[in-house]
């Protein structure tokens, strides 16, 4: 049976979001029917309304998102009616050259839903990185609802879905931070502060936080930043290297996606350090660096997919964390807002207003 929802798309190119009947239908084999109880506003939300990441409209948007699950199509035994999930947009598939060497974090072939939802007049919708969150049912492939603990705020465990697991897995997978290192986190929105919430909960002993806005920085101290740099007033990297003993940080972390800011990243890290980038370049960008820096510096310049999660491995051991009090979740969620108010979530958004507006479902 398809199932009627209200759902929020993106029509055309710049054209504020609508509410809209959204058609859902019932799980083929390896899918599963997730009802959302709540979803976060994330840039890359803007970005597919922007058309900015392709043309492919309309889109249903929404990725960041918790919910339980109400069906699964035959076959599927990941989960299960009435589980409660965080929906992740990289399903692994478990034979690609990658899962195949036993690294499905990176799997190069992930998957999504196979039945499109569409409108009521049959058009098709492109869901948001293959999910469509900011709907009262979603379908997506039961790969990508991962089981966690029930007594998990939605709002806050839906966080863990996109940007602030893309931070966390910054610091603590990819950037591989550990006892008494020292990290600087270059952009302090929801995907820095999560990378320095990461680099505190893996022991990190002096964690930097650079931001161009003194609010952003206020609010990198509150997840665990030892030090703040507004970079608009000094040079980041000389004032990282005075907090590090003249030698720079064993992990920067780059969580913006400006080659002006990765070449900072570049030189406030130690010899033999790492530097990590989270943050997504506009696909015209180039960045030139010294060579001979590039081998004489040693270490490694690495790129962080989604924090290099795997979510079977890190959603359940995270949520289990937040529940404990040992990680802040709830300090991602600026505010929480209705379905049909995504549109203003947008603006607080790009004026800097918010780490994060969270739709939850009434
Ligand atoms: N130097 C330092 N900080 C800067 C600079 C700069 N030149 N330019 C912008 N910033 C700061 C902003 O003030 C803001 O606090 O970077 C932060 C970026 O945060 P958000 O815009 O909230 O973005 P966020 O959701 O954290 O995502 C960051 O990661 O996943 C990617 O696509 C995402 O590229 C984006 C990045
Ligand atoms: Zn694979
Ligand atoms: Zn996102």
């Amino acid at each position: 049976m398809v199932q009627s929802v209200r759902g929020v798309i993106a029509r055309s190119k710049g054209a504020p979001v609508e509410m809209e009947t959204i058609l859902v239908p019932d799980p083929s084999p390896g899918e599963a029917l997730v009802a959302i109880q709540a979803c976060g506003v994330c840039h890359t939300d803007l970005h597919y309304r922007e058309g900015a990441i392709n043309d492919e409209f309309p889109f249903l948007l929404g990725h960041e998102a918790a919910g339980i699950v109400e069906a699964v199509g035959p076959g599927v035994d990941e989960v299960a009616p009435g589980d409660f999930v965080i929906i992740n947009w990289r399903a692994v598939c478990g034979q690609c050259r990658s899962c195949a060497r036993g690294r499905s974090q990176y799997c190069f072939a992930t998957h999504n839903a196979n039945q499109p939802m569409t409108l009521a007049d049959g058009t098709k919708l492109s869901p948001a990185l293959g999910i469509g969150a900011f709907v009262e049912k979603t379908l997506v492939a039961a790969g990508q609802a991962t089981k966690v603990n029930p007594e998990a705020s939605a709002a806050a465990a839906g966080l863990l879905g996109c940007g602030v697991m893309a931070g966390l897995g910054a610091a603590m997978t990819t950037g591989g931070v550990g006892r008494g290192d020292s990290v600087a986190v270059f952009g302090c929105g929801g995907v820095g502060d999560a990378a320095i919430e990461g680099a505190r909960l893996a022991g990190a002993s002096t964690i930097v936080a650079v931001d161009i806005d003194d609010r952003k920085l206020e609010w990198a101290r509150q997840f665990g930043a030892t030090h703040t740099v507004n970079s608009r007033e000094s040079d980041p990297v000389e004032a990282i290297r005075e907090l590090t003993g003249g030698n720079g940080v064993d992990v920067a972390i780059e969580a913006i996606g400006l080659p002006e800011t990765y070449r900072q990243c570049f030189e406030a890290r130690d010899l033999a350090g790492t530097v990590v980038l989270v943050g997504v370049p506009n696909p015209t960008a180039t960045i030139e660096l010294p060579f001979i820096e590039v081998f004489g510096r040693g270490g490694a310049l690495k790129s962080s997919w989604y924090g290099d999660c795997l979510p079977s491995r890190d959603f359940p051991m995270l949520i289990d964390l937040y529940l404990q009090g040992r990680l802040n979740l709830d300090g991602f969620v600026s505010e929480t807002i209705a379905l049909d108010e995504v549109e203003e979530a947008f603006h607080k958004m790009e004026c800097g207003e918010v780490l994060r507006s969270v739709v939850v479902m009434d």
